[in-house]
């Protein structure tokens, strides 16, 4: 049986990372799981809130579902999350954005896939003080980083049948840097033909995404913009309780939604288990698992289409466990 590493991490991380094993187990899933603590929790049980075990148990196993951890902000420890990609390599983030039957929101007919470069640009965390009262952070952008993200868009685009890569970027201003990041998508659009390569500056992407983001369709951003307009897309298809993430490096990958570990929320069988599901169907498609992601999705998308059942995010009234039994219910029936 493969073992797959699981971080259920913090706030809202255990409830939705139960809801999500649940509903693909009645889907037909059958894992071994390694289950690690990580952050603050981490930090209290092994004096390390990224313990060199995790780091191991996810090179082992290649694959990790992992819920959002808390960040501490100002002080305390780095992202885990930014640790973990830098540890792992893991330099390319996929965040889906799509309509979902029922889940009411601004436009219909959005479909898109964000590319998020994930190991440098700002969140390389080169900061230092030059003098009291100034600053400094550093943006990283490489060349080798610029041209891995770039071809990972590209191979995306065409293993998925998408005809379309927009690279984003403030090449106006930040020449040299997001300049590099431009040139090597580039030079990579080159041994893509059958692909539209096009590209816009980051304030008018953000401006179209909100007047027509039907128009669009692989975006490719460098690390902070990737983070910002991810968000942006969320919003534009109901909010951070329903989209998916993953983080893919040349070793592994892991799954994760895009939201973090909503406090305000946490512990109150409130939490919408959409995107951390949604997530882990991208992660059985990766594994090959294609008839049981199906079943999952399809259940999902029953689910929303009948009336009345959604978490309260969504306008409705379901607790997570409720919403979490009503797609079991329809995997089942
Ligand atoms: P957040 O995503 O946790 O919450 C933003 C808002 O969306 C809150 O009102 C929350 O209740 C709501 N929300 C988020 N997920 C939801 C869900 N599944 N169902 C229903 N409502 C949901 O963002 P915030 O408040 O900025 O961050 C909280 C903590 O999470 C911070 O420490 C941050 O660093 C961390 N974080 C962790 C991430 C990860 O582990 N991948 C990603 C983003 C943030």
């Amino acid at each position: 049986m493969k073992t797959i590493t699981l971080l259920p991490g913090d706030g809202i991380g255990p409830e939705v990372t139960a809801a999500t094993l649940r509903v693909i187990e009645a889907a037909g899933a059958r894992y071994e799981w390694e289950s690690h603590l990580a952050g603050s929790e981490a930090l209290a049980y092994y004096g390390n809130p990224l313990p060199q075990e995790v780091l191991d148990s996810i090179n082992r196993n290649g694959v990790a579902l992992k819920g959002p951890v808390t960040t501490p902000v100002g002080t305390g420890f780095a992202s885990i999350n930014v640790q973990l990609r830098k540890a792992l390599d893991l330099y390319a983030n996929l965040r889906p954005a799509r309509n979902l039957p029922g889940v009411s929101s601004r436009y219909d007919g959005v479909d898109l896939i964000i590319v998020r470069e994930n190991t440098e640009d700002l969140y390389s965390g080169i900061e230092h003080v030059v003098v009291p009262g100034v600053v400094e952070s550093i943006k990283v952008i490489t060349e080798r980083a610029s041209t891995r993200i770039a071809r990972f868009a590209f191979e995306h685009a065409v293993a998925h049948g998408r005809t379309r890569v927009t690279a984003i970027h403030k090449a106006n201003i930040m020449k040299l840097s997001d300049g590099l990041f431009l040139d090597c998508f580039r030079e990579v659009a080159t041994g893509y033909p059958g692909i539209q390569a096009d590209d816009r500056i980051v304030d008018n992407l953000c401006m179209q995404l909100v007047l027509r983001p039907e128009q669009f369709d692989v975006l490719l951003l460098p690390n902070l913009y990737g983070d910002i307009v991810s968000d942006l897309c969320a919003g534009l298809v109901g909010g951070l309780g329903v989209v998916p993430g993953a983080n893919f490096g040349e070793k592994g990958a892991v799954f994760e939604a895009v939201h973090g570990s909503a406090p305000d929320i946490a512990g109150r069988n409130l939490a919408n288990p959409l995107a951390l599901i949604q997530s882990a169907v991208m992660m059985l498609r990766y594994l090959g698992e294609t008839a049981i992601a199906d079943r999952v999705h399809a259940a999902l998308l029953a689910v929303l289409s009948g009336r009345g059942m959604r978490t309260k995010d969504l306008g409705g009234s379901a607790s997570t466990t409720e919403f979490t039994e009503a797609i079991v219910r329809e995997i089942e029936a």
